[in-house]
């Protein structure tokens, strides 16, 4: 018929594999064909299409979904080709499932639908991971290990208190992935090309039938607008950010002894047999560049796009699957890796108190005491440049203050203040690192673990 005719017109020529995104689309054949389904069942319900036609094409689209993307035939994209499919099986008449609605409002209802289970993925991953940190702060609650700014020894913490830092990074990794997993819960079907249709529609049943918690209302807005995938990309990049994070600080570990990682998430090298590497943190590090990247071309693809479609926004979706699938496998590997680490319990002891890493509770005790802090500051860092044992405390004491040492403080409770293990039982301030402060961390964990 004409439309045959029309589009061998248009069939894009030299161009023809630039323009299309069938292979691409592979992620969404599922998707299309339950939102093909869902049209048609709303179209039969409004009595736009014959029941018998309608079941027909519902025939059609089983056979096509066992057949498989390979099977398609040749299209500008999975849209189209399916069409192509259902009228060769149907007829004619299978050309009315495309009644009311463009192929415009049809991919953006198939992306969504698609995002939907792959962000669904993303939080389970992020959740999992949850999970391994709570189980390594579990274990590690009463694990002295030195803690770091700058990379330089600061103060002594916990296993804990460490894993219990980046689970409260990754629950709100969770929620902001959350939040937009509910705007993309949204249906935009029935916005046809931009602007509506002519045919008594119901988008409420569509959006419905396709477990969408409501509708884009805008028929304009419904079939162009990819915020919802900037949103979704940026809340994948943040989550990657905190996972570059952790994955770096468990090679560093690694690095000096601290952590012995699974021989599962570790690679060997092809000439220096005796290498154990990090590679798959190395890997989970560099997937923030991804995700990165992902949020830079779906920016400058948007950016500045005019109402309404335009066929940028096919090239607009490859960033969303390539970000999602990239981070969810990195959440996945950094999960495992966590989880299946060995912590060195004597190397993170010996290690703890280097550095002088204990001043800073030295300097609260003269502090408490009743020195200035600022004084009690200057007295520890003039003990710092002298070794940081007792011995260099009392000297700069007496050149600081000009008076003993004993007349401000016990000498005995330095001595404590220069353990690290009572260094930081001393800090049960809350959120701090003492192992009461970090169980209560723990059970916030835990509870917010099962409310998501
Ligand atoms: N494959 C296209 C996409 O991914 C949808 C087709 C809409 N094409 C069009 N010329 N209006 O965005």
């Amino acid at each position: 018929g004409e439309g045959v005719v029309r589009r061998d017109r248009f069939s894009g020529g030299p161009a023809r594999s630039f323009l299309s995104s069938l292979e691409a689309d592979e992620r969404i054949f599922e998707a299309d064909l339950e939102i093909d389904r869902a049209h048609v069942v709303m179209l039969a319900e409004q009595g736009i299409v014959g029941d018998e036609v309608a079941g027909q094409i519902l025939t059609a689209l089983d056979a096509i979904e066992v057949d498989g993307h390979d099977s398609l035939p040749d299209g500008e994209d999975v849209h189209e080709a399916i069409e192509t499919a259902v009228v060769e099986r149907v007829g004619p008449d299978g050309g009315r499932m495309h009644t009311a609605r463009s192929r415009n409002d049809e991919v953006a209802a198939c992306i969504r639908y698609r995002l939907r289970e792959d962000v669904l993925s993303a939080i389970e991953t992020t959740i999992a991971l949850r999970e391994s940190l709570i189980e390594v702060a579990e274990s590690g609650r009463e694990t002295i290990m030195p803690g770091y700014t700058h990379l330089q020894p600061a103060q002594p913490t916990t296993v804990a208190h460490w894993a219990c830092s980046y689970e409260g990074t990754v629950r709100r990794d969770t929620a902001r992935l959350c939040e937009a997993y509910d705007r993309i819960n949204q249906s935009p079907l029935g916005g046809a090309a931009f602007a509506g249709t002519t045919f008594e529609i119901d988008r409420e049943r569509t959006a419905d039938l396709l477990g969408f918690e409501g509708v884009v209302e805008n028929s304009m807005d419904a079939a162009s607008s990819r915020d919802f995938l900037l949103e979704t990309v940026q809340a994948l990049s943040t989550h990657a950010t905190t996972l570059s994070g952790l994955a770096e600080d468990v090679i560093v570990f690694a690095n000096r002894g601290f952590v012995d990682l699974a021989d599962d998430y570790s690679s060997t090298s092809s000439i220096m047999p005796q290498k154990k590497n990090p590679d798959t943190l190395e890997l989970v590090r560099a997937v923030a560049g991804d995700a990165a990247g992902g949020v830079q071309g779906l920016t400058t693809t948007l950016k500045g796009l005019p109402r309404a479609y335009n066929r940028d926004l096919q090239r607009a979706t490859t960033h969303a699957w390539e970000t999602v699938s990239a981070v969810t496998e990195a959440s996945e590997v950094a999960a495992g890796a966590v989880a299946t680490a060995d912590w060195n319990e004597d190397a993170l002891a010996s290690e703890a108190g280097a550095g002088f890493s204990t001043a800073t509770g030295v300097a609260d005790l003269l502090a408490a005491n009743g020195l200035p802090f600022r004084t009690a500051h200057e007295l520890v860092a003039h003990a710092a440049e002298h070794g940081g044992d007792v011995d260099a405390i009392e000297s700069a004491a007496a050149e600081v203050l000009g008076e003993p040492l004993a007349e401000f403080v016990d000498p005995a409770a330095v001595e404590a203040a220069l353990d690290p293990a009572e260094s930081v039982a001393s800090r049960d301030s809350q959120g701090g690192p003492a192992p009461d402060a970090v169980a209560d961390q723990i059970d916030s964990a835990r509870d917010a673990l099962a409310v998501d």
